[in-house]
This record gives structure tokens, C-alpha cells and sequence, in this order.
């Protein structure tokens, strides 16, 4: 949450940082602002609301220099308002944070005697006003005083009017380094900087960064000097464009076909591509008797997608655990345990720590990612990249399906080293996997056209169920999810199978049940079954299914995927899903890809 840009070099910063800004939007949109060094001055503008309102501020008033920073804020400590919105200023020292100061009276208290004027609600102003109080004509040293006494959770950008420098400090809130040619940046992910340089540092917890237009150096927060290699990343710029779409939302279920195909991409005509890259060997994979995946939000219901496949498939027992809670449980984990986490951003806080935990019980830890050089990737021991490319709408789609992709060929990898599937089935397996980008891109073709049209009856209702049974209750609770984030209708996911203990008492005319009707399968005459109970009580239906059934008449609105096997049918379930949320969204108007209250990168826990 809350998003940093920096920018040092010749150019003008403000039209740089103000498109920093607009590619980090995501992160938090509840206030924005900018501060540059003018002629030995910094000046400020900040504005309440999207960053749309900031442009207005300097399209009236406008700014220039060639350091600057910025911020767009997700609040935490302080209403959003014009005063809270970063950056922070002090005396001398004018700050951007992410994250959240924990010991904020101690800081206080510290400063008390220093007569330290306090003009905002935030926690982050403090951080301007210690780093001002250790000021004696290097910021660098400031800073590395500073961050003793802070604890909690932060990535700052820093300037100073006295000096031509960038500070950059990173603790438990990401921030990467962008090197470029006569000038380098600072931001909280790589995706703003995608349009300046693909050459990244990544900073690791407790670093300082000293930056000037042609100098990077970093320390440790004891002031060592650090070396650190430079990561070069293979995102584009245009990837992180909206590309003609209305939505980055729309554009993203739009590739969601590619951003399989990307993940599978190299990985899956040799099985043994997964072992060179991960680079197991027998003996440990064999050692693996347990897998535990955490993960949270979309993340997480890709995970019980994941353990319902490797327990059935690979046949290892598997459980899935939403980060925020498992980091809580001082859950028994043995050396034989694989832990996973899954993270389209690797910035999520809770999953951080649970990975944490995780590594503290000294067993191997493997992260699914799609951010490169993220800290929940540098952290686990392993990691696959999940190659979606950068997913800009907070509302997750595409990093979803490319989270299943992984998770299908890493079953597929451990079915084949642990013996599980013969020769023949893992042909079978490999060759319906290959078909899945194609058939994805071809559900959404066959969607796209309808939704326009059921939007506006749809819309109506404030309630819906969403139903389904063994692998596909997961994507009932992702449908579901979609729905509620960004239309703001709410909308509830269910296990078809424990409708009768309860939820069925909610059925009317006015609560839709969106029902994922399984192909084929011993589950498909009982999840018909219970659209019959809900037919009978006046409920109005929806189904998704790969054929259509006499039964599926009940339904109001059927939605179809081209034919799969039950086990792949996730992939293609959740197009529809997604659209329908999308097209209620962009109906009734809302913003679907700054979704309010929300952030793509929770980054506080
Ligand atoms: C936020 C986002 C969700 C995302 C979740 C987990 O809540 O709005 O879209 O699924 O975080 O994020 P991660 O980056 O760890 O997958």
C-alpha cells in the first residue's frame, strides 16, 4: 500500500514522478503529492483524492526540478486529506514513507524536548522530523541514525534542500532502485520505471541507499558498504499500458490466454525443465511427504485450487492456509514439509511473514511470484516466476491464472519424479495443459459479446450465492470475490454442498445463485440437484458450464467454456466470472481497476 517514486538527474522530475505516480495508483489512491528541489528550495503540492486532482494543483501551479519525490497514499494513521498526504516535511528534511511507524509516542517523546511542531495526523511525518533532528550536513548519516530509532514497517524516499541526493531506505516495505543513464530512480515496484531502464537493484530489509545522477551506492543500516549485482528485468513498458481498453481489468482477462501460455512457456515440453530450474535433486524430492501452501486474497484460492490438485494428482498430502491467520498458529511444520507461498506482487505482508515463519522452522520454502526481484521471491529459498507480466488492475486476473499454470506444472513435475501418473497419463495431463492458453482465449471470445447486454439486469440485485463443489468451490469463492471488489455487490462463495446448512435460507427472488455446474463428473447430478433446490424456491440462476444439460434450462443466464476435463476447468470457469463482475462494474459506473478501499499491495498487515 501507499506507493514512492524518486527521480535524480537532469530532466524535470515532475512530468516523471506524476507518471510514476499514475503506474503506481494502484498501490493506494486516497491522496497524492510531489516535492522537488527548486534553485536550493523544495517545493510541495499535494492533493486529496486521485492523482487526477494533483495534475489539476500543478497544471495551475506549476513545479519543476531535478530531484524530486512522490507518493500516492493508502491511509493508515490520519484521515486522507491534504495535510496527511505525503511527502511529510520537516525543517530541512522533506520525506515519502510506506508502511507504518509502530512506536510513534517513543518518537514523540524523543523529539519532545527538540520542539517538533506536529502538523499532520501520519505516523510519517515523524520520520521527516528525526532525520531532521540528526541533520548535520550529511543526509546519509541522518538517515542511519534515524532508522534506529524507528520500528515497524518502512520504505522512505528522502530529500534535502542542501544536498543534490536520493535517499532511499527499505525495511519490511519494498523499494527497488532504477539505474539509468545520467539519472536513476527510486520506487516501490519495478512498474513505474518500466518506461526509463529494465536494470534494477533490489534492496534487501535494513538498507540505505545514497543515490545521485550517476552514483548508486547502499549501505547497511550499521553504514557497511553493500555491493549488490544488477537485475535485469524482461517486463516492457507497453505491457504495463492499457493498451486501447477501457479497463487495465478488461485488458488483463484479455491475456489472461498469453499469461498461461508465458508460464507454461519453455517449461512444460521437457518435464524435466522444472528440476533444472529449480534445481532438486531425487533425494530431496523425495523427501517431501507434506506440502503447506499459504498465500492471501485471489492468491489464496489459487492455493486451494493447487492443494486440491496435488493431493489428488501427486498424491501428496497438501492443506492450504490464508497467510494472516497461519502466521498466528505456530503450526508444526517438519523438515519433510514443503511450504509454499503464492504472491502475484511477493510484497503481501502476511504472506512475507508467514514465508518467515516458515524459514525460522528451518524447512525448504518455494514461492510462486510474479513481480521479479520481489522480497517474498528473494526471500524463499526457491522461486518459480509466474511470467504473467505486470498486472496493474487491483482486482487480480491474469496473475490468478498464471498462479494455476505453475501450480498444474509443478504437479505435474512431482506426479512424475514421485511415480504417481504413468508415462501415458503424464502424456495425457501435458497435452490438455498445452491446450488451455488457446481454450482460455476462446471463453473469452465466446463471454465477451454477451455482457454488454445482461449488465443492466444483472446489476439490479444487492445479493448473490456463488456455488460450487470439489475443485471448482474455489472458483466460487474467486467469482464471488471479483464481484464484490469491485461492483461492491455482495456476494458470497459456497461449497454447493453445504447450501442446505444455511445459505439456502437466503434464496429469494431477488438473490441470484451463480452455479459453477461441473463437466462431466460424479459431482455433476448432485451440483444439478441443488440448482433444482434453488429453481423451486424462486431463486434466480446462473450457470457457467463446459455443456449445456437439459437441467440448465432453470437458469436465467448460461455462460459456457469450451469442453475440458473437470480437473482443468478452472482455468476456464473463472473468464466468465470475471467478466460478469467487470461488465456489473463498468456499468454502474465504478472505478473497476482503483476498486475503493482497496490496494493491489498490501504491504501492512
Ligand atoms: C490484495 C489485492 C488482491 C490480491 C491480494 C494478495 O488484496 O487486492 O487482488 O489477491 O492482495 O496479493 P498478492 O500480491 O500476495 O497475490
Amino acid at each position: 500500500m501507499c506507493g514512492i517514486v524518486g527521480y535524480i538527474g537532469k530532466k524535470n522530475a515532475v512530468p516523471l514522478l506524476i507518471e510514476g505516480l499514475k503506474a503506481l495508483e494502484y498501490r493506494g489512491y486516497d491522496s497524492s503529492g510531489i516535492s522537488v528541489i527548486d534553485k536550493k528550495e523544495i517545493k510541495t503540492t499535494k492533493a486529496s483524492g486521485k492523482i487526477i486532482n494533483l495534475i489539476d494543483k500543478l497544471f495551475k501551479k506549476p513545479l519543476s526540478g531535478n530531484i524530486g519525490i512522490g507518493h500516492t497514499r493508502w491511509a493508515t494513521h490520519g484521515e486522507p486529506n491534504e495535510i496527511n498526504a505525503h511527502p511529510q516535511q520537516s525543517k530541512e528534511v522533506t520525506i515519502v514513507h510506506n508502511g507504518i511507524i509502530e512506536n510513534v509516542e517513543e518518537i514523540e517523546i524523543f523529539l519532545g524536548e527538540k520542539e517538533y511542531e506536529r502538523k499532520s495526523q501520519t505516523d510519517s511525518e515523524l520520520i521527516a522530523h528525526l532525520i531532521d533532528y540528526f541533520y548535520n550536513g550529511s543526509l546519509l548519516n541522518a538517515c542511519l541514525k534515524a532508522v534506529h530509532i524507528l520500528n515497524g514497517s518502512f520504505a522512505v524516499g528522502v530529500i534535502c534542500k542542501q544536498e543534490k541526493k536520493l535517499i532511499g531506505i527499505k525495511y519490511k516495505s519494498p523499494l527497488v532502485v532504477g539505474i539509468g543513464d545520467g539519472e536513476n530512480f527510486i520506487a516501490s515496484d519495478v512498474a513505474p520505471l518500466l518506461p526509463y531502464t529494465n536494470k534494477f537493484l533490489f534492496l534487501d530489509d535494513g538498507e540505505v541507499t545514497e543515490i545521485d545522477e550517476n552514483n548508486i551506492k547502499i549501505y547497511d543500516f550499521q553504514g557497511n558498504k553493500i555491493k549488490r549485482s544488477v537485475s535485469v528485468v524482461d517486463w516492457t513498458r507497453e505491457q504495463a499500458e492499457k493498451g486501447g481498453y477501457k479497463h487495465f481489468m478488461l485488458k488483463e482477462i484479455a491475456e489472461e490466454g498469453d499469461a498461461a501460455r508465458n508460464t507454461l512457456l519453455g517449461r512444460i515440453d521437457d518435464n524435466l525443465a522444472l528440476q533444472e530450474e529449480l534445481k532438486w535433486n531425487t533425494n530431496f524430492m523425495d523427501s517431501i511427504n507434506r506440502i503447506v501452501i499459504a498465500a492471501c486474497g485471489t492468491s489464496y484460492y489459487a492455493a486451494l485450487i493447487g492443494r486440491y490438485i496435488l493431493q489428488n494428482i501427486a498424491k501428496i498430502p497438501t492443506t492450504a492456509e490464508i497467510a494472516s491467520e497461519f502466521r498466528y498458529e505456530n503450526a508444526l511444520l517438519d523438515k519433510n514439509t514443503l511450504f509454499i507461498v503464492i504472491s502475484q506482487s511477493g510484497e503481501t505482508a502476511d504472506t512475507l511473514e508467514s514465508l518467515s515463519y516458515a524459514k525460522s522452522q528451518g524447512i525448504p520454502t518455494l514461492s510462486i511470484v510474479n513481480v521479479q526481484g520481489s522480497s517474498i521471491a528473494r526471500m524463499s529459498d526457491y522461486v518459480l516466476y509466474t511470467h504473467a507480466g505486470p498486472e496493474v488492475s487491483v482486482a487480480s486476473t491474469k496473475a490468478f491464472t498464471s498462479q494455476l499454470a505453475i501450480l498444474y506444472l509443478f504437479t505435474l513435475f512431482l506426479s512424475r519424479t514421485k511415480k504417481t501418473l504413468n508415462n501415458q497419463q503424464l502424456k495425457d495431463y501435458t497435452k490438455e495443459l498445452l491446450k488451455i492458453p488457446d481454450k482460455i482465449n476462446e471463453t473469452f471470445e465466446i463471454n465477451l459479446q454477451k455482457m454488454q447486454s445482461i449488465a443492466p439486469h444483472y446489476s439490479q440485485f444487492k445479493n448473490y450465492l456463488y456455488l460450487g463443489r470439489g475443485i471448482l468451490y474455489p472458483i466460487a469463492l474467486e467469482g464471488a470475490l471479483k464481484l464484490k471488489e469491485i461492483s461492491y455487490i455482495h456476494a458470497e462463495g459456497y461449497a454447493a454442498g453445504e447450501m442446505k446448512h444455511g445459505p439456502i435460507a437466503l434464496i429469494d427472488k431477488v438473490t441470484p445463485s451463480v452455479f459453477l455446474i461441473p463437466p462431466s463428473s460424479l459431482l455433476l447430478n448432485k451440483t444439478l440437484s441443488n440448482m433444482k433446490e434453488v429453481n423451486s424456491r424462486k431463486g434466480e440462476i446462473i450457470a457457467v458450464t463446459t455443456d449445456k444439460f437439459e437441467k440448465i434450462e432453470d437458469a436465467s443466464l448460461v455462460l459456457t467454456t469450451p469442453s475440458t476435463d473437470l480437473i482443468f476447468s478452472p482455468f476456464l470457469y473463472i473468464v466468465p466470472l470475471q467478466l460478469f463482475a467487470y461488465s456489473i462494474a463498468s456499468y454502474l459506473g465504478y472505478d473497476v481497476d482503483h476498486p475503493r478501499n482497496l490496494a493491489k499491495s498490501v504491504t501492512v498487515e
